[in-house]
């Protein structure tokens, strides 16, 4: 039977059970590259719609995607989109005594709410530059999110996560960790809704690696992760 046609797997547990059963992966951790008090985090804004294409193209294993579609976030969803800026250098002024504008774009996250469930967060893409993981960021822009008066409301955070992407998994779990709040795992998307035919067994080739998913037609299952309910008034 093809991958994409077993039953699917639903699982539900607590999420300390879950990062139980993914302890021992982390390696040592990575020192990081980047002075911490530089990071910068706000909305987004339609200037950074390029840097924020730049950096998810960057950030495998993310789908990419056009640079529109950035710009329709800092422009229609910034409310629940984050993004780090680092600050190093700007502000400063060059030869020509100018001083800097924008600063790199070394993070970004976004989500929205969906329409029709008024409790949820739904996060979708996170990324952080290979220089800067591992040094609490994407938590911290997880935080930032979830402290904005846009997700008043929200008791529930959803996102989906590839079975193999345990940065990711790690992420979400320690978050429901610390929100006190069960993270539940089901079935999403299956690698036939994205078209797949051979298990995605491509996507860890160096042919994989290199063309990204949407153009090579094979995408791992996405599993989602649901982390609540949680009380946001806690954390304000
Ligand atoms: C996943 C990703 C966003 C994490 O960003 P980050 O800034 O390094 O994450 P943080 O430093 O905030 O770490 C959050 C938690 O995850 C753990 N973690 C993150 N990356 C890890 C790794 N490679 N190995 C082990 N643990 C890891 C951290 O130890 C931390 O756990 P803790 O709170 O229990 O201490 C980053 O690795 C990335 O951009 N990856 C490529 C894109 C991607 O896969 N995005 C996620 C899918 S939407």
């Amino acid at each position: 039977m093809p991958k994409s046609e077993q039953a699917p797997m639903i699982e539900t547990m607590g999420a300390g059970e879950l990062i139980g059963r993914m302890r021992g992966r982390k390696g040592g951790l990575v020192s990081l590259g980047r002075d911490r008090g530089r990071l910068k985090l706000r909305k987004p804004e339609v200037e950074d719609g390029a840097g924020i294409s730049a950096l998810v193209d960057s950030s495998k294993p993310l789908d990419p995607n056009s640079t529109y579609c950035y710009l329709l976030l800092c422009r229609d969803f910034a409310e629940t989109c984050v993004v780090a800026e680092d600050m190093a250098g700007v502000g400063m002024a060059d030869e020509a005594g100018r001083t800097g504008g924008r600063g790199e774009i070394v993070g970004f996250l976004s989500g929205y709410r969906p329409p029709d469930r008024g409790d949820v967060l739904f996060v979708w893409q996170v990324a952080v530059d290979a220089d800067t993981r591992n040094g609490g960021l994407a938590k911290r822009m997880l935080h930032e999110v979830l402290k904005r008066p846009s997700v008043r409301g929200c008791r529930f955070l959803e996102t989906t996560i590839s079975p193999s992407n345990e940065p990711s998994k790690r992420l979400f779990t320690s978050l429901a960790r610390e929100l006190q709040a069960r993270c539940e795992v089901s079935a999403c998307f299956s690698e036939s809704h994205f078209g797949s035919s051979d298990g995605g067994e491509d996507r860890k080739t160096d042919r994989g690696a290199d063309r990204g998913a949407d153009q090579l037609g094979d995408h791992e299952a996405e599993y989602l992760f649901r982390i609540g309910p949680f009380d946001l008034e806690r954390m304000r």
